[in-house]
C-alpha cells in the first residue's frame, strides 16, 4: 500500500483517487477549495482524505498531478517544491489551450519542440515526473473493459519512477510502454489531441491506444 497525493478536484483526480482506493492505497486529494470534494470524501471511506495542494503533496509518497494544464506550473508552486523532492510525480496533464478545437483538433499552448512536462520537470528538478494517463479519457483510466489490454505511453527521466508507475498501470489494467525521457512528452502529450478527435467528430469517447510489436 502506498500513500498517494492527488493534486486536483476534477474528473481525473476523482477517478484516479477512486482507483487507488480500490487497489488498497491511501489517498489524499488536494484542492484550493475542499468543499468541492465533500461528496467524494463521503464516498471514499477511511482511506480517502482531502486537503490543500500542499497537504496532498506532503502526504503522497507518490503524487499525481491532475490539474488544468495551463495552471500546472502555478499548482507546483502551491504544492511546495520541497514536498516533491525525490518523489515520483505522475503527470496526467495536457497543455490544452483555451481556444476552441478546429474540426475536432484541440489547440495546445506548447509546440513540438517543447512539452508541458519539460517545463514542469525544469521547475522542480529534484522531482521525478512521469507522463501517464494523459492519452485516454477518465472513464477508461482504471481497469477499462477492452477485449485486450490497452497501452499507456509513459516517459520520464528516472527509471525507478517509471517502474513505480508501470506497477500502478499494471494494477489499473494497462500495459505500459516506456517511450524514453522527458522530451518524449513532446510526442505523448499530443496523443491527447489524436484521442479527442474521435470524440469531437464521432461523439465516441470509449477508445484507447494499443502498441503492436513483433
Ligand atoms: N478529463 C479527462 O478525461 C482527461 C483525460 C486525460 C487527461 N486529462 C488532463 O488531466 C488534467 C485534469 O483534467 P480534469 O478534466 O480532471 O480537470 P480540469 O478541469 O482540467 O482541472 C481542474 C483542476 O485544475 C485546477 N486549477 C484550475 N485553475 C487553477 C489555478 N489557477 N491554479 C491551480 N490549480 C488550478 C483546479 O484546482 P481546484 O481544485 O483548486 O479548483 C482543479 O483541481 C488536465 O490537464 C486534462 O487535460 C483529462
Amino acid at each position: 500500500m502506498s500513500k498517494i497525493g492527488i493534486i486536483g478536484s476534477g474528473t481525473v483526480a476523482q477517478t484516479l483517487g477512486a482507483g487507488f482506493l480500490k487497489h488498497g492505497h491511501e489517498v489524499m486529494l488536494g484542492t484550493r477549495d475542499v468543499s468541492k470534494l465533500s461528496e467524494w470524501k463521503l464516498g471514499a471511506g477511511a482511506h480517502g482524505q482531502t486537503g490543500s495542494f500542499s497537504d496532498a503533496a506532503k502526504f503522497g509518497t507518490i503524487i499525481v498531478l491532475a490539474v488544468k494544464g495551463s495552471k500546472a506550473k502555478e499548482a507546483l508552486d502551491l504544492m511546495g517544491h520541497e514536498n516533491m523532492v525525490g518523489k515520483t510525480i505522475i503527470d496526467a496533464t495536457n497543455p490544452i489551450a483555451d481556444a476552441a478545437p478546429t474540426n475536432g483538433v484541440l489547440k495546445f499552448f506548447t509546440n513540438l519542440d517543447h512539452s508541458l512536462m519539460e517545463t514542469l520537470q525544469a521547475a522542480v528538478p529534484d522531482a521525478h515526473f512521469v507522463k501517464a494517463f494523459n492519452s485516454v479519457g477518465s472513464p477508461s483510466m482504471v481497469n477499462p473493459s477492452f477485449d485486450i489490454k490497452p497501452t499507456m505511453f509513459i516517459c520520464g527521466n528516472n527509471d525507478n519512477a517509471k517502474n513505480e508507475v508501470s506497477k500502478i498501470l499494471d494494477q489499473f489494467g494497462w500495459e505500459s510502454a516506456d517511450f524514453g525521457k522527458v522530451e518524449s512528452a513532446r510526442a505523448i502529450e499530443p496523443l491527447c489531441m489524436l484521442w479527442c478527435i474521435k470524440g469531437f467528430t464521432q461523439n465516441s469517447w470509449t477508445h484507447a491506444f494499443k502498441l503492436l510489436t513483433h
